[in-house]
């Protein structure tokens, strides 16, 4: 007995060495806080998770990827639809939000519902309006399947090889090296660098942080900004979106920035099947969650257009319209309320909003006149 548990003892330890020597520590880009959960980040794991993330095999019908959804050069959210197409052409009635900074939420979805990075994949793997496996089951059989997946797995994890945590962690893994940081702003506001930003875009960032509330929410700390309290608000999109008289229009992107309105009855491909959504409400069964969503990043948000959880609105300007017009009203518990901004004040507070831009992404996304 005495014998088999040390024999048991040294093969884990000799596992546990070797799954040591694959770590490393994530830095963290000017303006990011620092995060446990990226120390000892296991680099077979994030390639692993990578590969996953890229594989429109791994959807049941193979031609649904992660990646098709959460787009590398869009910050890896979408923005050729307010809310994503998934399996076979159906609509979902929400907008793909970026995973850049994930592993700082600790609440994902736009409700808030999954706790856990890990499980949440098994939330578009399983969907029949995403990736459309039938089960739990079936995905890893399907994986095993796949080329060396199996031997991707043993090395990055060891002999629990490939399984519903696994699989899991490795998107997990893959997801949390997404970081964003380094913008023009967190160089001026973080890097101690003066001069990066022009004085409209401080005028904007001193109406973000006073008149306009906008940090509120939207926080910005000494030494580093999420520009999210993580928070469920009901600003009055949802409330909106649920009683406007046209519930079947959404909007589809004709080229760069230029939106149009199309009803989904006039596209044979996208299901006509009206979507409610009541937000934080379908978690909490709180009747004061109705039509509250958590309060997204605003990071590389020049990016990550349409906006809100509906993608409803198309523009940086027709935000900060909405703000400015105090939101929408309903029941008396709006947060919000008007803010009277000049036409001035609403350009600065829009250039403001576009210095949280890394760099580096602004590069990405191919243009046509490029
Ligand atoms: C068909 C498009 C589509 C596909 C495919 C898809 N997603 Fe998403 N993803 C979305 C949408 C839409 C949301 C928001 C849904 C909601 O809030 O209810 C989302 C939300 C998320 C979130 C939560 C982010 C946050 O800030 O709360 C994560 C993480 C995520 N997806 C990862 C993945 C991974 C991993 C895969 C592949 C296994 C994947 N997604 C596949 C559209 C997609
Ligand atoms: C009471 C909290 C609160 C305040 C104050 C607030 N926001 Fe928001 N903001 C939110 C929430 C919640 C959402 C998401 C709403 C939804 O998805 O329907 C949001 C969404 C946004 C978005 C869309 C981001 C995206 O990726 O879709 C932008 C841009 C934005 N806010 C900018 C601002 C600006 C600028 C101000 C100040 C004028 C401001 N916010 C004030 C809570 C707030």
């Amino acid at each position: 007995m005495l014998l088999i548990l040390a024999a048991g003892a040294s093969v884990s330890l000799a596992e546990d060495a070797f799954l040591k020597r694959n770590q490393y520590d994530i830095a963290v880009p000017t303006g990011l806080p620092p995060n446990q959960a990226l120390r000892h980040v296991d680099r077979r794991q994030v390639m692993l998770g990578q590969r996953l993330f890229f594989d429109r095999r791994l959807s049941f019908n193979g031609t649904l990827s992660c990646a098709m959804c959460h787009i590398e050069t869009q910050a890896f959210a979408s923005i050729q639809s307010a809310t994503s197409v998934g399996f076979e052409g159906q609509s979902l009635r929400r907008n793909a939000p970026s995973l850049l900074n994930v592993v700082y939420q600790n609440e994902l979805f736009h409700d808030g519902r999954e706790p856990d990075l890990a499980a949440q994949a098994w939330s578009p793997l399983l969907s029949p309006a995403e990736m459309g496996n039938p089960s739990v089951g079936y995905t890893i059989k399907r994986i095993l399947a796949l080329d060396d997946y199996a031997t991707m797995f043993k090395e990055a994890f060891g002999a629990r090889g490939v399984d519903m945590q696994t699989v899991g962690e490795a998107f997990a893994a893959y997801q949390r090296t997404l970081l964003s940081g380094n913008s023009r702003f967190d160089r001026w506001k973080f890097g101690k660098q003066d001069g990066t930003l022009t004085e409209i875009e401080r005028e904007g960032y001193g109406l973000f942080v006073g008149r306009a509330r906008c940090s509120t929410c939207h926080i910005v700390g000494d030494d580093s900004a999420l520009f999210t309290d993580f928070k469920y608000y009901a600003t009055g999109i949802g409330y909106r979106a649920s009683h406007r008289t046209n519930p079947d229009a959404f909007s589809v992107e004709l080229e760069p920035g230029v939106l149009t309105h199309v009803k989904r009855s006039d596209i044979d491909s996208v299901s006509a099947r009206p979507h409610s959504d009541l937000g934080r409400f379908e978690v909490t069964l709180n009747t004061a969650d109705k039509w509250a969503y958590k309060t997204p990043s605003l990071r590389n948000v020049a990016l990550t257009y349409p906006y809100m959880h509906d993608g409803s609105l198309n523009t940086l300007e027709q935000v900060v319209d909405f703000y400015d017009a105090g939101g929408i009203h309903f029941d008396g518990n709006n947060p919000l309320e008007p803010l009277a901004l000049s036409t001035d004040e609403k350009m600065s507070l829009v250039a403001f909003l576009k210095t949280l831009t890394e760099d580096s992404l602004l590069r990405g996304p191919p243009s046509k006149n490029n």
